[in-house]
């Protein structure tokens, strides 16, 4: 069986999705996920990029025990020391460096001869190893690099000391036929193709993400990079959760193993999709709601006589679970504890304290408490933690055909504050009174909201995507029982959350 590292790029290229913002919290919440998951890389993020990126980079590194931590960087020196600086304290670190190859990149974008690209690769490997044991090489843009190239490309890489090669089809343009056949005529002519790890890196422009990643597999690639539902640029990344579950169910033919557990595949999906804002359609293969949902009389009849004539997939197998033991109102601390640890939460004394108090409030409110009201609290308490501004007290007066009226109080690191403002529509009036209290001038970009569970005493979800004055998009969750509670919540958390400061832009980063 030939083993098949995963490289989880959902806070580096996934956070690159617009209106995706991760503050440092919610990275290392995920990158702590993540590392259940069993991931064998995450790159968390752009260290030059912003001091914001840094310090999560940083941070992460502290936090990973098993997982090794690699950060993004350009062929510059200044780009190598800084990720050197974020990631020296991981216990397995990586460093990450790309420069195009296609010549559409490198006459309109660098600017640069194809003799200054290989000298920059060489130059920029070297310098890199002398810092990281571990330097994985990116040659940009490689599926629409002339394929001479990026052979002589990948093979100077090499010589200068990059022990990982991946293979990015940046703009999603390439198909399996195609992506199996550059993998074979690497391995045909770089000596060295087994003494290094090949790795893919693919987008889904043209949907094909996937599968593309699936033949690089095929082909020799033992690595796979990816985000976790697909998010990232554009049209997004490899949804590394699918190529898992391909991986497992078609072990006969394609003979690997990995490390991930699987059973972690939705709860660390669901986090995702909380934490950025992105939510999962149902019909998304592996996790999507619909996806062991049988329809019609006749599969239901079959899967009812045996879930093989239907079911390649088992629920259980990536984490779906069916709510064995609802909680409620009279659960004491005990089941409320054990439950949260079935669901994968080792929270600490005070977040269980924390954490309880909440269950306590919602089962005053809702009568059967799911599997998902528990993810989504404890999601609500990270992204209300002490050093943001907490809702503490929401009044709306509302009058048909009339202007509605809000009153907010709120407590946070400047103490409790309050004001009253006006709107058309009794959101509006609780967002003006927000933006007065905060004294910010925002631009709401986007709102969603959705019921966490079926029935009438759901939770709100609450999804917003402001616009500040830097132009920056910031994203928000609110969750509560209320849905203007949980409006209030999601346009407080997206106002008040340490995004990093000047954070640049792939592109302008370039
Ligand atoms: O898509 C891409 O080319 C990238 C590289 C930095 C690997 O994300
Ligand atoms: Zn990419």
């Amino acid at each position: 069986m030939k083993k098949i590292q995963f490289f989880d790029t959902t806070l580096r290229d996934g956070e690159q999705t617009p209106g995706v913002n991760f503050d440092v919290k919610e990275k290392v919440r995920i990158a702590l996920q993540l590392e259940k998951l069993g991931v064998d890389v995450i790159e968390a993020g752009f260290p030059i990029s912003s001091s914001g990126d840094f310090e999560c980079v940083k941070a992460i590194s502290e936090a990973m025990t098993t997982t090794s931590v690699t950060g993004l960087a350009r062929c510059r020196e200044q780009d190598i020391l800084r990720a050197h600086e974020a990631l020296k304290h991981a216990k397995h670190p990586q460093l990450h460096i790309f420069l195009a190859t296609s010549d559409v990149h490198m006459q309109y974008k660098l600017k640069m001869t194809k003799d200054e690209v290989l000298a920059s690769i060489k130059h920029h490997v070297t310098f890199a190893r002398k810092l990281f044991d571990i330097v994985q090489f990116s040659p940009e843009d490689a599926t629409r690099t002339d394929r001479a190239f990026l052979i002589e490309a990948v093979q100077t890489a090499i010589l200068a000391g990059a022990k990982v090669i991946n293979i990015p089809d940046t703009v999603g343009y390439t198909n399996p036929s195609e992506f199996g056949q550059l993998f074979r005529d690497l391995k045909a002519n770089i000596p060295q193709f087994d003494e290094v790890i090949f790795s893919s890196h693919c987008h889904d422009d043209l949907g094909m993400a996937v599968a593309n990643s699936l033949a690089a597999i095929e082909n020799g690639a033992r690595r796979v990079e990816g985000a976790i539902n697909g998010i990232g640029e554009r049209a997004g990344n490899t949804a590394l959760e699918e190529v898992a579950v391909a991986l497992h169910i078609r072990k006969d033919f394609y003979q690997t193993e990995t490390n991930i557990t699987l059973n972690q595949i939705k709860a660390t999906s669901d986090l995702v999709s909380r934490l950025s804002g992105m939510p999962v359609p149902r019909n998304k293969a592996v996790i999507g709601g619909n996806a062991y949902a049988h329809e019609s009389g006749i599969h239901q009849d079959g899967v009812l006589k045996n879930p093989d004539t239907y079911e390649i997939i088992t629920p259980a197998l990536v984490g779906v679970q069916k709510n064995s033991l609802p909680l409620g109102k009279l659960s004491g601390r005990h089941a409320f504890n054990t439950r949260m640890e079935e669901l994968g939460y080792s929270l600490s004394e005070e977040e269980q304290n924390e954490a309880f108090k909440r269950f306590k409030n919602l089962a005053d409110v809702k009568k059967e408490i799911s599997e998902a009201d528990l993810h989504a609290l404890v999601v609500g308490q990270a992204s209300e933690t002490a050093e943001d501004e907490t809702l503490a007290h929401l009044q709306v007066q509302y009058v048909t055909g009339g202007v509605q009226a809000a009153v907010v109080r709120t407590e946070g690191k400047q103490g409790v504050r309050e004001d009253a403002a006006t709107g058309a529509g009794s959101i509006e009036a609780i967002y003006n009174t927000i933006n007065r209290l905060l004294n910010q001038n925002v631009t709401l970009v986007n709102y969603h909201i959705q019921a966490i569970t079926p029935g009438q005493d759901a939770q709100a979800e609450v999804h917003v995507v402001i616009q500040n004055e830097a132009h920056e998009e910031i994203h928000g969750i609110g969750i509560d029982h209320d849905v203007l509670a949980a409006s209030a919540k999601a346009y407080l958390n997206a106002s008040t959350k340490q995004i990093p400061a000047g954070k640049q832009s792939f592109e302008e980063a370039h």
